[in-house]
């Protein structure tokens, strides 16, 4: 197939929180082959790049003077399986919440708690996606991703993903240098519930469920999610715009002395993890509005174009946020999608 590259193209229906940007060349990719080709090709081969999924981690503040790149690589296919996992191999370009849903129908329980994340499956490992007491390292085996250098197909085992709380090389070191072209899920042979996150354990408790299966999770995190957080095909946003801070233990200690009611986590090795939307909404600034951007309502974490907001103005507010929590906490909060 001829490569399909669009010259000063609109970004605005290819990312979540909906603001317009433009990027001087922009294609959509299917597979490795193509996608090798046109990094090479030589108009394109020097360019600046911008990889998008479903644009559901990035907020473009700017146009993008570069090659846009919309990984479209489609699949899902069952790989084989280790002593304790089935194995399955998704293309980057499949809809994670479809892939959760589909791998349920299967009988390949697993994935439930991340039920309803935005987004496509290649962005999954990115940035280690997590939610209601699971993170998507406990349930990959593998990645497969393009070698920008080499330039070739690379296959990365779990452990040299490096990953983190929403963290991982793909963000770090290997930034700009490996485009992910599909993942291979590893699903428990032996499953057994993740129920004890509280919004779970008391949506389930609601509805008399006592020995949760899949289904009865997959639903739960799917209505908790609903209720909480807004769709972006309505409202624009990208999830939690923040990551929830990690402070040492005597950061806590002063923190809780001069505000009890501080929401946080204690980490193995004393550290501890804070709410991010409890500081937010603490330092008031819940339902707030600036321009055409605002802090949600029901979350305070997640930022949203209220209409016709830019990024710029999503940007600003971001700022006001961090320099607000800041001043009244000493916590620096980090932005979890990529500014661009
Ligand atoms: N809280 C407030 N006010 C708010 C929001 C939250 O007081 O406006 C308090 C809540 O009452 C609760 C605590 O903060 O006690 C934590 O809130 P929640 O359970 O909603 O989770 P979160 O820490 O805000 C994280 C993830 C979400 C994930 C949920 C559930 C991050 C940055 N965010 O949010 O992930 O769905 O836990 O596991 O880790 C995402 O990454 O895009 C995302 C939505």
């Amino acid at each position: 197939m001829p490569l399909a590259v669009e010259r000063n193209a609109s970004l605005k229906a290819l990312n979540s929180f909906g603001v317009e940007a433009r990027a001087a060349f922009f294609a959509r990719v299917h597979s490795a082959a193509a996608l090798g080709e046109l990094l090479g090709a030589a108009p394109y081969a020097g360019l600046p790049r911008l990889v998008l999924g479903g644009g559901s981690n990035v907020l473009l503040t700017r146009d993008f003077d570069g090659l846009a790149v919309k990984i479209e690589v489609p699949g899902l296919r069952a790989a084989g399986e280790t002593d304790e996992a089935w194995l399955y191999e998704v293309g980057a370009g499949e809809n994670w919440h479809s892939v959760v849903e589909r791998l349920l129908a299967l009988d390949r329980p697993g994935l439930e708690n991340l039920a309803l994340i935005p987004g496509y499956t290649g962005a999954a490992p990115i940035q280690n996606i997590g939610a209601y007491g699971l993170e998507l390292a406990e349930r990959l085996h593998s990645v497969s991703a393009w070698d920008v250098d080499s330039p070739r197909v690379v296959e990365m085992p779990l452990a040299d993903c490096g990953f983190g709380y929403r963290d991982s090389v793909f963000k770090r070191e290997l930034a700009g240098k490996r485009i992910v072209l599909a993942v291979t899920l590893a699903l428990p042979k032996r499953w057994e519930p993740i129920a004890g996150y509280a919004d779970v354990a008391n949506k389930l408790k609601a509805r008399g469920v006592t020995q949760p299966q899949a289904r009865d999770i997959f639903d739960a995190v799917v209505a908790i999610r609903r209720r909480k957080l807004p769709d972006p095909a309505a409202i624009g946003n990208a999830g939690s715009f923040f990551k929830n801070p990690i402070v040492t233990r005597e950061q806590h200690r002063e923190l809780i002395a001069h505000h009890p009611s501080l929401v946080s986590y204690p980490l193995p090795g004393g550290r501890y993890k804070l709410a991010a939307g409890w500081l937010i909404d603490a330092a008031g600034l819940k339902g707030a509005t600036r321009g055409r951007a605002g802090v949600y309502e029901r979350q305070a974490l997640v930022l949203v174009n209220r209409g016709g907001a830019t990024g710029a103005e999503v940007l600003a507010l971001a700022r006001e946020v961090q320099d607000k929590v800041r001043e009244k906490f000493g916590v620096m909060l980090e932005p979890e999608p990529v500014i661009v």
